[in-house]
C-alpha cells in the first residue's frame, strides 16, 4: 500500500514537493490544500504545470482533515500551530519545512501528547534551517575528535526567491536599513536557527551559554539596483547577514549563518558572495576537521531560479524522502535525532516501482538541477 499524502499549500516548495510525491515509489498524492480562492477546485498536476492527475485543490481544511492520508507536507507560508495540532489529531503526520526541528522541551511535551493520541508523528526538515544545519554538520562532526567549533553557513542570491512579496515584506529588502534593524526578521528567522545551533550542542555535547549571540547586519544599495521586487533604491537595503552564535565562555563553538544578497553589485559595505560564489558551507572544526562545501543547490541564473529553484526543490525532497521514516516512526515529535538515516529514492525511470512522472518546466536540463528523469535509460534484462 502506497503511503497517502496530501500538500499544504502549493507555493514554491508545495509544488516542488508534490513532483516529488509523484515521482516517489512508496507514495501516493491524494489530497492538497490551497490557501488562493483562484487555485480552490483545480486539478493539482495542473497547478504544477503538469497534466491532470485527478487531485483537486480545495481551500476547504475540514474536508481533507476529515479524509483519509497517512502524511501531510505542510508548507504553508507562515505556521499555524492550530491547524498543525488539528492535522496531527486527524490522525495525519506531518512533515514540515516551517519549524518544530527542534522544539523547547515544554512545547515538544505538549506535542508529544497530541502526537501520541493520534498515533502520529511530528518532523521538522529542510535544508536551512534543517538538514544543512544539523543533519550533515551531526553527520561530519562524527568523523572528528575533540570538536571545537561547527559551523553551517548559506550564501544566496535572493534574486532567484521565486516569491517577491516574502523577499519586500517579510525579508525585507528595499526597506532602510533602520525599518529592517527593527523588524520581527531575527526572531522570526532566529526561531529556526536557534533549534539548529541547540540540536547540535545538545547532541555533541557543547554546555553553551544561556543566550544566543545574535548578529544582524546589512549592506545599501549605492545605486538603483533592479530586482524582481523593483528597484531598489540607494541607501535602501540589498544584502542582509544574520548569524547566530552558540557559544562557551563567550567563544562561538556552533554557528549558523545566512549570507542574503540582492545581486553582488553597487552594494556598501562592498560585500560580495566571494570566488566560489553561492554555495552552503558546513566546517567542523575538530582532530582533524573539516570544509564542505555544497554547489549545485543554487540555480544558473536568476530566470531559472524564478522557475524553479534549486534549493527550493531540496528542501521540499528533504521532507518528501523523509515521509515514509516519520509514518514509520513511533508517535511524538521526529528529530533527526530520532530518525534513522534517510535517503532519496532512485528516478522514476530507474526503480523497481517504475513510476513515471514528469512535469515540462520549459527549462533546459541540467545535472545542477537535480533533476533526472528524463534521461533515456535502458537496462538491458530489466526494461524488457
Ligand atoms: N527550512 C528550510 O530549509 C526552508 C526552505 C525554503 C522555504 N522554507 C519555508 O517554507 C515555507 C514555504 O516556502 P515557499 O517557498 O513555498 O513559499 P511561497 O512560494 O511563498 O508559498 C507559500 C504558499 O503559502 C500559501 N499562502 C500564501 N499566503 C498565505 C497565508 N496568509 N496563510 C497561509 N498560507 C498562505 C500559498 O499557497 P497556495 O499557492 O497553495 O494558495 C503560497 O503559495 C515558508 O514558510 C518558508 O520560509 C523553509
Amino acid at each position: 500500500m502506497p503511503i497517502r499524502v496530501i500538500q499544504w499549500a502549493t507555493g514554491g516548495v508545495g509544488r516542488a514537493a508534490i513532483e516529488g510525491v509523484l515521482a516517489h515509489p512508496d507514495l501516493e498524492l491524494v489530497g492538497a490544500w490551497v490557501h488562493s480562492a483562484d487555485k480552490n477546485g483545480r486539478d493539482v498536476g495542473e497547478l504544477i504545470g503538469a497534466a491532470p492527475i485527478g487531485v483537486t485543490a480545495t481551500t476547504d481544511a475540514d474536508t481533507l482533515l476529515a479524509s483519509e492520508a497517512d502524511c501531510v507536507v505542510y508548507s504553508p507560508l507562515m505556521a499555524d500551530p492550530h491547524t498543525v495540532r488539528a492535522i496531527l489529531s486527524s490522525g495525519k503526520n506531518i512533515v514540515t519545512p516551517l519549524g518544530w526541528f527542534y522544539p523547547k522541551p515544554t512545547e515538544r511535551e505538549k506535542l508529544d501528547t497530541v502526537c501520541r493520541m493520534a498515533r502520529v508523528s511530528l518532523h521538522g526538515t529542510g535544508i536551512h534551517p534543517g538538514g544543512i544545519t544539523e543533519r550533515l554538520p551531526l553527520m561530519l562532526s562524527s568523523l572528528s575528535g575533540s570538536v571545537t567549533a561547527i559551523r553551517a553557513e548559506e550564501y544566496s542570491d535572493i534574486r532567484t526567491y521565486g516569491t517577491p512579496e516574502v523577499v519586500r515584506d517579510w525579508m525585507l529588502f528595499g526597506s532602510t536599513p533602520e525599518q529592517a534593524a527593527t523588524s520581527a526578521i531575527v526572531a522570526v528567522l532566529g526561531s529556526g536557527y536557534s533549534q539548529s545551533v541547540r540540536m547540535l550542542a545538545d547532541e555533541v555535547g557543547f554546555d553553551l551559554d544561556q543566550k544566543l549571540r545574535v548578529t544582524h547586519e546589512t549592506a545599501v544599495a549605492t545605486k538603483t539596483i533592479d530586482s524582481p521586487i523593483g528597484p531598489i533604491e540607494p541607501g535602501h537595503v540589498a544584502a542582509q547577514r544574520f548569524r547566530w552564535d552558540g557559544t562557551v565562555g563567550d567563544e562561538p563553538v556552533i554557528t549558523a549563518a545566512v549570507n542574503w544578497f540582492m545581486g553582488e553589485h553597487d552594494l556598501d559595505p562592498p560585500w560580495t558572495l566571494g570566488t566560489q560564489g553561492e554555495r552552503f558551507e558546513i566546517e567542523i572544526t575538530g582532530d582533524p576537521g573539516c570544509l564542505v562545501t555544497i554547489s549545485g543547490m543554487h540555480p544558473q541564473s536568476v530566470d531559472a531560479g524564478l522557475v524553479r529553484n534549486p534549493a527550493v526543490v531540496a528542501t521540499a525532497m528533504h521532507c518528501v524522502n523523509s515521509i515514509p521514516y516519520v509514518v514509520a516512526a513511533e508517535p511524538g515529535v521526529r528529530t533527526y535525532l530520532d530518525l534513522p538515516l534517510m535517503s532519496g529514492r532512485a528516478a522514476p525511470n530507474l526503480n523497481l516501482n517504475r513510476k513515471s512522472f514528469v512535469v515540462d518546466t520549459g527549462l533546459p536540463q541540467h545535472p545542477d538541477t537535480c533533476r533526472n528523469e528524463r534521461l533515456p535509460v535502458s537496462r538491458p534484462g530489466l526494461d524488457a
